[in-house]
């Protein structure tokens, strides 16, 4: 028969052997051993990141420059650049703040290799337009009160100029009923088409009045 003390006993047994095992795998980790001068040998050291040379255009200026070939077109905008106007939120493709215009097409820049856009044409928020001389859909926002606190709308305007770039270009979107109609252009449309941009200020109303306006469709609000 086995009483308590002898349970208590085998667990202290058991806890006892596995913090060893435990000890015993770190410590070859940790033990390099004394180097040839009596101290420790260093720890191996990461190897240098792999970079490489990449030539592209943002806002009509020419870079070239030397990347780790894991920088995304976000980082490189923003730490490289210092193009901050293209913001990061959730930096895996879901909110649609870091959106940029690349050879006429939106993209989410967070998603997106800078070394896979050799010889591109980048546009930004800083491209479309600055104080003073705004681009119609920035000036549309601000008349709209498109935004609240602002970090989702360099990619909110960022999408809505290239989306009604792609509506002149016939391109219909997935609610598109009638692939036929002139222009592509609904509530619905729209909505759609804006719908990889997320604001957290909930100022969807007013974004789509502003690019309502700047469409030039009555009735699409
Ligand atoms: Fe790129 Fe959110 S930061 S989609
Ligand atoms: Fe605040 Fe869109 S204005 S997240």
């Amino acid at each position: 028969m086995i009483d308590s003390s002898d349970i208590n006993h085998t667990r202290r047994n058991v806890l006892i052997g596995g913090a060893l095992s435990a000890t015993a795998t770190v410590l070859p980790a940790m033990a390099q051993g004394p180097s040839p001068d009596g101290g420790h040998a260093a720890p191996a050291t990461t190897p240098p990141p792999v970079t490489t040379k990449v030539a592209l255009r943002v806002n009509g200026q020419r870079y070239e420059m030397d990347l780790d070939t894991r920088t995304t077109v976000l980082d490189m905008l923003r730490e490289h650049m210092r193009l901050t106007g293209t913001k990061k939120g959730c930096d895996q493709g879901q909110c649609g703040a870091c959106t940029v215009i690349v050879d006429g097409r939106r993209i989410n820049s967070c998603l997106s290799l800078a070394v896979m856009h050799e010889g591109a044409d980048i546009t930004t928020i800083e491209g479309l337009g600055a104080p003073g001389k705004l681009h119609p859909m920035q000036a549309a926002f601000v008349k709209h009160d498109g935004y609240q606190c602002g970090y989702c709308t360099p990619g909110q305007i960022c999408s809505s100029v290239a989306a009604l770039d792609e509506l002149k270009r016939g391109i219909p979107s997935h609610v598109s009923a009638d692939l036929t109609a002139q222009p592509l252009l609904s509530p619905t449309e729209l909505r759609e088409r804006m719908s990889g941009n997320i604001c957290r200020c909930g100022a969807y109303s007013n974004i789509i009045d502003a690019i309502t306006e700047v469409a030039g469709v009555k009735g699409a609000a």
